[in-house]
């Protein structure tokens, strides 16, 4: 129970590897807010926290929009008096296809950087208050090398520039900043890849652990960086790719 007595925010906790990281931060012992522009999906979710045992709120928000990250810090302090971790997970996909380049690029600043700004901003107070807590930005390592579309890989990029900002400038009121950044992992997002044999093959003999990680690993990741085990470390970024990076 690495996490007895905390109350986290998971944004786009509804799917994927934010599912992982509320039902994994649930087991270990956190109050958690899944937060999703899913309502359904967030309800999920927390339904399933509660049916193990743990404690959960569901709320539909957009984590890029301050009213609904305003609301939504709220309503944890309502029913849990405190918050302590933030996990900013939320954000486009890198296979998002509407629109044209230029949209994409304002799009995807916006919900995948602005947005754990946005979050990280009206979050910080309350950790500080509470004297202190850790804040973990899902990132990927198309952000520290070449991959995915220019606003995805300087999205990420950016997010490791805010996770570091933010470690300096909060260090000293108890809050710690990590980012974590993912090669690829199932999810709904990378169904593409695993449905394609030939992708998938080529993918998995270029990684050294030779396979793709899974939503849990990510999460336990996360775990760590979030828990007092990574208690000395902040302003770091962790990469979970099983390799693919070295190789
Ligand atoms: N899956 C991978 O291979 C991989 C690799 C590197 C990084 N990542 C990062 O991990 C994070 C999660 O990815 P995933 O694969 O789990 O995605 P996913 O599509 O499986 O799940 C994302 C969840 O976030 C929600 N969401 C999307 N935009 C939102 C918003 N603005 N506000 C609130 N909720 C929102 C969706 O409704 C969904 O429930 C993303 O930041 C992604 O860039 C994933």
């Amino acid at each position: 129970m690495r996490l007895r007595e905390r109350v986290a925010i998971v944004t786009g906790g509804g799917a994927g590897v934010g599912r992982a990281v509320a039902l994994r931060f649930a087991r270990e012992g956190a109050a958690v807010a899944v937060a999703d522009i899913d309502a359904a999906a967030a309800q999920g979710v927390a339904e399933e926290i509660e049916a193990a045992g743990g404690a959960a709120l569901a709320r539909r928000a957009d984590a890029a929009s301050l009213e609904d990250g305003r609301a939504l810090v709220e309503a944890v302090l309502g029913r849990f008096g405190a918050l302590q971790l933030l996990v900013n997970n939320a954000g486009l996909p890198s296979q998002y296809r509407a629109g044209s380049e230029l949209e994409r690029w304002d799009l995807g600043i916006e919900q995948t950087l602005s947005s754990a700004y946005r979050m990280t901003t009206l979050a910080l107070p309350v950790l500080v208050r509470g004297g202190g807590g850790a804040i973990v930005n899902v990132c990927s390592i198309a952000g520290n090398r070449v991959g995915g579309p220019d606003w995805y890989a300087s999205a990420k990029a950016g997010l490791t520039g805010l996770t570091r900002s933010i470690a300096a400038s909060e260090g000293r009121h108890g809050v710690r900043a990590n980012a974590l950044c993912l090669g690829v992992v199932e999810t709904q997002r990378t169904r593409f890849i695993r449905e394609d044999p030939a992708a998938r093959r080529a993918l998995e003999r270029r990684t050294p652990l030779g396979r793709i990680g899974s939503a849990d690993e990510a999460a336990a990741a996360a775990l760590f960086l979030a828990s007092d085990d990574a208690s000395l470390i902040t302003g770091q970024v962790l990469i979970a790719d099983g390799g693919f990076t070295i190789a």
